[in-house]
């Protein structure tokens, strides 16, 4: 699986990069702001292909086109292009994110952006690496001390007042924060070290089935807003480098 992983990320990536800065359609979905690009479809079938002509009878969900069921254990979860708002206003800050899930536990996850020439890439129990390179998250121990980094949902009725008080209370803290524009990024950026801390609302599995393998191998932690086991298909996340963790739980709940 781990070539037919490489080969969907690699193979998609040319796609990005091929039409990048060109012209191309742009869809609005569900708000306006929510964006499906050509490029988007494109990177999608190619990776759906690849992955079918390897594993037909592997079950698929995909961001554009949803679940392939297959009645398999094995599920490939993807985003053919993590930042597609970037990737529409020429900014290479935006990634293809692949998972593998089997048996309801992610396995396998990659993370490739073709602009940086980065591919993030972890197998369970195995480690998590930066072109081929170990990578681990960083050793700060004070939140005060940290870099962390978020993301906003699309839609301001899904839970932006949280969010947003939350932002404020961390901003307010005099704690830094950026925005990237791509959860797959920010996951895999923490994992290395980059930043410290990662929490967004509202994510689905595509934005972080890829790259939530890769933190844990890189030995981080992820929760959710409670302080439980950090779950797929649930909406919220915190992945932190582990020594910050309870200190930003208690920054998020205290709002
Ligand atoms: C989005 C990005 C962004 C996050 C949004 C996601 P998309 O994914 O990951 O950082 O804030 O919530 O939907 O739409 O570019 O695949
Ligand atoms: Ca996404
Ligand atoms: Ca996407």
């Amino acid at each position: 699986m781990k070539n037919t992983l490489f080969k969907a990320a690699i193979e998609s990536g040319k796609i990005l990069k091929e039409n990048f800065e060109g012209s191309f359609n742009i869809e609005s979905k569900d708000v306006i702001s929510n964006l499906v690009t050509e490029i988007d479809k494109k990177s999608e079938k190619k990776i759906i292909d690849i992955i079918k002509s390897d594993f037909p009878l592997h079950n698929v969900l995909s961001e554009e086109v949803g679940a392939i069921d297959k009645d398999s254990d094995v599920k490939w979860i993807i985003d053919p292009i993590d930042g597609t708002i970037n990737y529409a206003h020429a900014i290479p800050l935006c990634c293809i994110s692949i998972g593998i899930e089997e048996k309801g536990e992610v396995i396998m996850g990659i993370v490739y952006n073709p602009f940086s020439g980065e591919t993030f890439y972890a197998e369970k129990g195995k480690g998590a690496t930066l072109n081929d390179k170990k990578i681990t998250v960083s050793s700060e121990n004070e939140v005060s001390k940290s870099l962390l980094v978020t993301g906003f949902p699309y839609s301001s009725d899904k839970n932006p007042t949280k969010q947003l008080d939350v932002f404020t209370k961390i901003v307010s803290s005099d704690i830094p924060i950026r925005r990237l524009g791509s959860a797959a990024l920010d996951i895999c950026w923490t994992a290395c070290g980059r930043f410290d801390g990662f929490w967004e609302y509202n994510l689905n599995p595509w934005d972080v089935a890829g790259g939530y393998i890769i933190h844990e191998e890189a030995g981080g932690k992820l929760t959710n807003f409670s302080g439980k086991d950090f779950n797929l298909y649930g909406k919220e996340i915190l992945a932190t480098n582990g020594l910050i963790h309870e200190q930003v739980l208690e920054l998020i709940q205290s709002v």
